[in-house]
């Protein structure tokens, strides 16, 4: 038996001003993108902010709906937007930034398995790396690729 170990590397900054220019303007789209939300049965409001390999950044804020299931997180609302309006263009960043009603937590808020998954198979689609800003009103985390928060990523098929 060989005990092994995943180590993760990413960034904390102490707010979006520390950012370089791209990135700092991809998390103010994020946060942004929080004008989108509808979400009358959690209150917790995401926004997300797709950054495309033309430059051109797309929304997504999450919809929640009486059918719980039928509703979507901000972050597979924005890539699939991005998906569709620029199918022939790379995602190459993702900043997320949410809290209840609106207002950002203390700690970044973090995308769920399922929008990992979706992450990663962008990511994939591409080839290059694509990073991943989360954002709360003390700190900022960037990871530098969808592996990063999602390792041994499926991929078999
Ligand atoms: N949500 C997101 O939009 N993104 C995440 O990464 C986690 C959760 C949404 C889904 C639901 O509308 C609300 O937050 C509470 O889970």
């Amino acid at each position: 038996m060989i005990k092994r170990e995943i180590h993760i590397a990413y960034e904390e900054y102490d707010s979006i001003d520390e950012l370089s220019t791209a990135d700092r303007e991809l998390a103010a789209e994020a946060i942004r993108a929080m004008q989108g939300v509808y979400a009358p049965y959690s209150n917790f409001h995401v926004g997300a902010a797709v950054l495309m390999s033309n430059g051109a950044i797309v929304h997504g804020a999450n919809q929640e709906n009486a059918a719980f299931p039928s509703g979507l997180c901000a972050e597979r609302t924005a890539m699939f937007a991005a998906a569709t309006r620029y199918p022939d263009e790379d995602m190459v960043g993702i900043a997320l930034a949410g809290g209840m009603r609106g207002h950002l937590g203390k700690e970044p808020a973090t995308p769920c398995g399922a929008c990992r998954q979706v992450m990663a198979q962008y990511q994939a689609k591409s080839g290059k790396p694509m990073s991943i800003i989360m954002i709360s009103a003390d700190k900022v985390w960037k990871f530098e690729k969808v592996d990063d928060i999602l390792p041994l990523i499926f991929n078999s098929i």
